[in-house]
């Protein structure tokens, strides 16, 4: 969603903030905005477009050894130079940036109306700005105290005072905030991503929590003003490999990088002897994974849909009924919470406010919540009482590809553990490990059919709409295989069941309306290849990612076979050519793939 950079040292700021926000661009990217301060000056600039397009309109002189700059995510108001942060109080004394959303705006901007108080954007940030310079305290720290009591909804503020130009202010109820020592000043951002070419020291702030940052240091502080700071903590240089190489696209980079990133994933977790998973991290001894009585699996977008391929993970290896749920859903149909069920919290950017709510409506009702998360460190991650990193290395391109892999693999590693201290025998988990060890050699084969793939996108890419079909097992890949295609192609796909499709939607099939089928080699191989009889015969033509012992003769389909592993497994390796067939068919059509028109890659709103 929308980015923060904040600095201040002894060298110039904008050239470290535009930098900053150039590396969080992928989370908002319709408007970005920065402001300095020098000599109790503060100078604002702001674009609309891409961060390239700040730096253009930048004026010459934009001095100054400290600022705060931003890339938004429109939320409230369309994507203006006038709705584009940094937003000042009407006297230019405040700037602040804010990522989150204040729901009670509506009623403090009608009272600062009342009171005289000029409004320039259609935003709820301009009225925090306001707030702020109305309040007489004997410092910024006070009036941002004073003012973020009567804020509701969700907040990370970085607070700039003309009368204060030693200091930046920050705040945080929900949305993140990242504070880096640096060698030559503290750095502030939303993102690990911002803060990594400067420092790998780092605090995250907490919700509720408040600091000071100057050219020296930082302070951290709670509302009844208790000081809380600490020494800041390393975090992973993975976190700083950001680099496009030879690629165009994050998006085929990360793709690419599976059969490594899929590695990672397994890496020292699988118990080969006792045929099961070491998974540490999830704080769960045998006793209380042995009380576990079913499994409820959160998570948003395509989180979600691996999260329905884990829940048939966990129910055919570890029996133990689980189910996958739209986190964004989750609280407000005031969900019963069962101490026997365990919470599986999914999430690659570990900061998608949905999910994060989701986890607190189980920890308030005293339920048990782990995470199968990407990012070290995170919101999610630190919600969570365990859980389970995804180590997939940091992802770029808005539609995620690498990190989903992982937490499908994550699933894997989790069903194998809950199954082997219930009734998954020896031979089943070994089957189990030997499959799963053989999944990063098979996505690089899958991988190297990538130029065959393309041609298969390219007419795909020319249809209006299309199906993605697939059942049981199939159907998650379908889904996700769906999201992934519209997400940058922009054509609109959808996946249903192919046993459902005699109940209705057959009547779409037309030479005009293409299907990807999913149809592993599995139990239900006839029925599956039944269904695409049934859509040949009304002239729909066919794409079928399938094995290769799948006898598809007397059907005109183009074909993508993947190397067959266990069944319970194959979903993973299924899923890897719709991530191909979506990226060539965007690239096709010309698209900017990494950044999808209306999306962002962190959703930190509700
Ligand atoms: C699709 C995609 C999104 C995310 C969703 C959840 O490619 O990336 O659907 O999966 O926004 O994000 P995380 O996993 O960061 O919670």
């Amino acid at each position: 969603m929308c980015g923060i950079v904040a600095y201040i040292g002894d060298q110039q700021a904008a050239p470290i903030i535009l930098d900053g926000l150039t590396r969080l661009e992928y989370r908002g990217y319709d408007s970005a905005g920065i402001a300095v301060s020098e000599k109790k000056t503060v100078r604002v600039a702001r674009a609309v477009g891409r961060v390239r397009h700040l730096r253009q309109a930048l004026p010459k002189k934009f001095t100054g050894t400290s600022g705060i700059g931003h890339t938004r995510w429109a939320t409230h108001g369309p994507a203006t130079e006038e709705n584009a942060h940094p937003h000042s109080s009407a006297d230019g004394r405040i700037s602040l940036v804010h990522n989150g959303i204040i729901d009670n705006a509506a009623e403090l901007k009608a009272e600062l109306v009342a009171a005289g108080v000029p409004f320039t954007s259609a935003t709820d940030t301009e009225v925090v700005a306001h707030l702020i310079a109305a309040v007489t305290a004997p410092t910024l720290e006070q009036a941002v105290l004073e003012v973020t009591k009567k804020l509701e909804g969700t907040y990370g503020l970085a607070v700039l005072d003309t009368e204060h130009p030693d200091r930046i202010v920050l705040a945080r109820s929900g949305s993140p905030l990242i504070i880096g020592v640096g060698k030559n000043g503290t750095h502030v951002a939303s993102d690990i991503a911002a803060l990594t070419p400067h420092t790998t020291s780092v605090v995250h702030l907490e919700d509720g929590e408040l600091a000071t940052v100057t050219a020296s240091g930082f302070t951290t502080f709670t509302h009844d003003q208790s000081d809380t700071s600490r020494p800041p903590t390393e975090v992973p240089a993975e976190s700083a490999h950001q680099e496009l190489g030879e690629f165009a696209h994050h998006m085929r980079k990360e793709y690419w990088e599976q059969p490594a990133s899929a590695a990672r994933a397994l890496k020292g977790r699988l118990e080969e002897r006792f045929g099961t998973a070491r998974l540490d991290g999830l704080n769960l001894d045998a006793r209380a994974k042995r009380a576990i009585r079913r499994v409820k699996i959160l998570g948003c977008g395509s989180s979600y849909y691996v999260g329905q391929m884990g829940a048939q993970m966990i129910e055919e290896l570890a029996r133990i009924p689980a189910d996958a749920e739209p986190a964004s859903e989750f609280r407000y149909r005031n969900p019963i919470i069962d101490p026997e069920t365990l919470y599986v919290a999914v999430s690659q950017s570990g900061e998608t406010a949905d999910t994060l709510f989701a986890i607190d409506e189980i920890k308030r009702k005293g339920g048990q919540v782990v995470g199968l998360v990407n990012v070290v460190g995170s919101s999610i991650a630190r919600a969570c009482d365990g859980g389970i990193y995804l180590h997939a290395g940091p992802e770029v391109a808005v539609a995620s590809t690498k990190a989903l892999t992982n937490m499908a693999l994550s699933f894997g590693l989790l069903a194998l553990d809950l199954g082997r201290i219930r009734d998954l025998s020896i031979a089943d988990a070994k089957r189990i490990i030997d499959g799963l060890q053989a999944i990063p050699g098979q996505i690089d084969e899958i991988l190297r059919q990538e130029d065959r793939i393309a041609e298969v996108a390219k007419p795909l890419s020319a249809s209006a709409s299309l199906f993605f079909v697939g059942r049981v097992r199939g159907f998650p890949v379908a889904r996700e295989g769906a999201q992934k295609f519209k997400e940058v192609s922009y054509c609109h796909a959808e996946a249903y069941q192919s046993s459902e499709l005699k109940h209705g939607p057959l009547a779409l099939i037309s030479a005009q309306l293409p299907t990807v089928a999913i149809v592993p080699d599995d139990e239900l191989v006839q029925r599956n290849v039944g269904a695409l009889h049934e859509i040949a015969a009304r002239g729909g033509p066919l794409v079928a990612i399938t094995h290769a012992g799948v006898d598809l003769s007397g059907l005109t389909a183009e074909r993508i076979d993947v190397p067959k592993n266990e069944v319970e497994l194959d979903p993973i390796l299924l899923t890897i050519p719709t991530q191909l067939l979506a990226y060539h068919a965007a690239l096709a059509l010309g698209h900017d793939i990494d950044k999808p028109r209306n999306l962002a890659k962190s959703v930190t709103v509700e």
